[in-house]
């Protein structure tokens, strides 16, 4: 045995071993939240009827089960939101002292930690997440984001010296469903500190948090019509992007719907930021530590079940360790515990929609009839409701379509390299670029890799770590702009020489 097979050998001894334990059901109680049976829209600080008196079911999708019946918001609604938008920026908002501003922030994000577990029981019932990432994960976050931006409020000058920032006027935000309360507070609290407006439409399938935080702005005593809420499916979407009084876009989601909104703001001097798709490599040397980039993996991939823009979805895998990697991969899969959103032990939760299964399987199906080996571990599923099993595929080629769309579900392909280079030329062989991960012992590695890396966010022995200071966005198809740090101010403020 050469010196280096011991070592793997050692390393291997000490994969996480799955154990015959049961777990006891640990569900989070739902009775701290109080669903209403029917919402209306969120304009000029209060709830309005929609005046299209169009409404449609928003579920549970761990269930199938309906939870509320949710406006959609038509031409006229959403002309009235802008309107108030625009109101409270004139009239107010855009001209208050900016430690005022400052102190409203303060509240929201003190709000949301006072109110955090309603908040994270209802992201999981209305979104499917595990609610050990809502309570973990999203809610904190998200008052972190409110938190950081409060802090920044007043200090604008110090963020761009020798420019005079101003406030842009109303923006219009569009969000998706796989993190509805953190993407609110990404496109909410930096426009309210640089002193603009908000329209905001949550997802259609997961609007549920973004209302509940219409109670947290009531809460906080902000001004009617700084923030308003609508709520609708795309072709409300649709209507805000053309609006001719908005002055800013600001969206999360598909690139096919981000390609479209860039049609039609072309010409018109609107201002736009997109954060749209990815297919991250995750790249493991042979170096690295093993197990913890198993955990790596593992988070990278099945956290959010893969709904996540910077899921970690294609692993590159140095060859002379991918069978040692592969073997660990598939019994710490084996672990998983995938089903009731609401449990605490559960680390897959639901699938977000129907629609979104659909096209999971379908790209997974694409997969097998390309010719990659599918691995799938022993897993019961509930029986109502929308599931899918942690999967990895292996002998995947670069051409294959699992290797080259975005899946955005708990779906895993291996690819695996022998130098530097080729995991570099592989990794950003890609239409997209917004994050990436490297796992290996050696701090030059890391940096010579991260310079190299097509993305925004190169993550190096973790993955799927955020901070509100910390800026986040694409390159390529992945979108432009920034959220998230000193950046994230840049889209919400017009830059006057001092
Ligand atoms: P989507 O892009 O259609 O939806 C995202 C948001 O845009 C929702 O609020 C939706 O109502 C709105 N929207 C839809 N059409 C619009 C239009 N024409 N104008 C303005 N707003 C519009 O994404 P969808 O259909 O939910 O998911 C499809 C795929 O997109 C996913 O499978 C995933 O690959 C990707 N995706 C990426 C996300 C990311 O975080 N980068 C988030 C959600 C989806
Ligand atoms: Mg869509």
């Amino acid at each position: 045995m050469t010196k280096e097979k011991r070592e793997l050998a050692r390393r291997q001894d000490k994969a996480p071993i799955a154990t015959a334990w049961d777990y006891a059901p640990a569900p989070e109680a739902r009775d701290i939240v109080k669903v209403q049976e029917r919402y209306g829209l969120f304009i000029g600080g209060k709830f309005v009827e929609p005046e299209s008196g169009e409404r449609y079911t928003t579920i549970d999708p761990a269930h199938e089960e309906p939870l509320s019946e949710i406006a959609q918001a038509g031409k006229a609604d959403v002309d009235r939101a802008v309107r108030a938008a625009r109101d409270a920026f004139a009239n107010g908002w855009s001209g208050l002292r900016p430690s005022e501003r400052a102190k409203y922030l303060f509240r929201i994000a003190r709000l949301l930690q006072e109110r955090s577990r309603e908040f994270a029981v209802l992201e999981s019932l209305n979104g499917g997440k595990p609610i050990r990432e809502s309570r973990d994960v999203d809610v904190p976050l998200a008052a972190a984001h409110f938190f950081y931006y409060a802090g920044w409020a007043d200090k604008l000058e110090y963020a761009f010296p020798n420019r005079t920032p101003r406030p842009i006027g109303v923006a219009g935000q569009i969000i998706p469903w796989n993190f509805p309360l953190l993407m609110l507070a990404w496109k909410i609290a930096p426009a309210l500190a640089a002193g603009n407006t908000v329209v905001l439409k949550p997802a259609e399938t997961t609007p549920l948090s973004a209302l509940l935080f219409c109670d947290v702005l009531r809460q906080a005593e902000l001004p009617p019509g700084v923030v308003n809420i609508i709520t609708g499916d795309g072709r409300t979407g649709a209507e805000l992007v053309s609006h001719p009084d908005v002055d800013k876009i600001a969206f999360t989601g598909s690139t096919e719907v981000g390609k479209a909104i860039q049609r039609t703001l072309a010409g018109t001097g609107k201002r736009l930021t997109l954060e749209l798709g990815g297919k991250a490599a995750n790249i493991v040397f042979d170096d690295a530590p093993l197990d913890q980039a198993v955990e790596g993996i593992i988070n990278g991939i099945y956290f959010n079940q893969g709904h996540v823009c910077c899921a970690g979805s294609r692993l590159l895998v140095q060859e002379s360790i991918y069978e040692t990697v592969v073997a660990k991969l598939k019994r710490r899969m084996a672990t998983l515990r995938v089903g009731d959103p609401l449990d605490k032990n559960t680390d897959v939760g639901a699938i977000n929609s129907k629609q979104q299964l659909e096209k999971i399987s379908a790209l997974v199906q694409s997969g097998v009839d390309e010719g990659a080996e599918i691995y799938q571990p022993p897993c019961k599923l509930p029986e109502r409701g929308y599931w899918f099993v942690p999967t990895v595929f292996t002998n995947v080629a670069q051409s294959y379509r699992i290797a080259q769309e975005e899946i955005f579900g708990p779906v895993l392909s291996v690819l695996t390299f022998r130098t530097p280079d080729e995991a570099i030329e592989k990794a950003n062989n890609t239409p997209y670029g917004l994050s990436a991960g490297v796992w290996t012992e050696k701090g030059s590695r890391i940096l010579a890799m991260a310079q190299k890396l097509r993305a925004g966010v190169v993550w190096a022995n973790t993955y799927n770590r955020f901070d509100p200071a910390s800026p986040f966005g694409g390159y390529k198809e992945s979108g432009f702009g920034r959220e998230g740090g000193r950046h994230g101010l840049e889209p919400y403020v017009v830059l006057d020489d001092a």
